[in-house]
């Protein structure tokens, strides 16, 4: 019955761990699709001179895939949501990417002013409230990317359509145009 009772405690303490994140950020740990993944690493230029920054690492799929992507490059995820995050972690110890690393932490709080990338995907709401860090901290030239959802007064110097069943767009921004 101890058991039982621990198993149960623990089973709820997993799900309020991925809730109540989900419910102060507005954004739940769904992770990128396969071909979304392919169309925004299809964005991007063979090489990339300075760190990237995944804003809400989830599992820590997406992050990986930049991280093989760009060898030589420092990947670092940013996630609130304890799960994800611990999930993202193990999948390291399994023998990860050495170039990628995963934090559990608020974005918010994270310095981006070395940025060469930042990788988002994030709600409309959660977007605008990213945008004036984004707009005070990233150097001019800093690329962003975004899967579906825009950003709202900047102009994409790239833009794709997924053909998937949700016609998914994926954003490719340039701070300074
Ligand atoms: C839709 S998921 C995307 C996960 C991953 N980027 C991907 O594309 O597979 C958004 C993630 O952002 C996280 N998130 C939202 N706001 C955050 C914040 N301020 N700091 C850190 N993580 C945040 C959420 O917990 C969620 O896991």
């Amino acid at each position: 019955m101890k058991m039982e009772i621990a198993i149960l405690i623990l089973a709820l303490a997993a799900v309020a761990s991925v809730f109540v994140p989900t419910l102060m950020t507005g954004a739940s740990p769904l992770p990128t699709s396969r071909p979304v993944r392919e169309a925004m690493l299809g964005l991007l230029p063979d090489n990339m001179v300075g760190p990237i920054y995944e804003l809400g690492s989830g599992w820590g799929g997406l992050a990986r895939a930049l991280a093989r992507r760009y060898p030589g490059t420092p990947v670092r995820g940013f996630e609130v949501s304890l799960l994800p995050w611990a999930w993202s972690r193990l999948r390291l110890m399994g023998g990860g990417p050495p170039n990628v690393a995963f934090a559990l932490a608020n974005f918010h709080g994270a310095d981006l002013s070395d940025a060469a990338l930042v990788v988002c995907y994030l709600p409309g709401p959660a977007m605008e409230k990213l945008r004036p860090k984004l707009e005070a901290e990233l150097p001019n030239g800093a690329l962003v990317l975004s899967n579906t959802f825009a950003l709202t007064g900047w102009r994409a110097v790239e833009e794709r359509t997924v053909p998937d069943i949700h016609r998914s767009k994926v954003y490719l921004y340039r701070k300074g145009e």
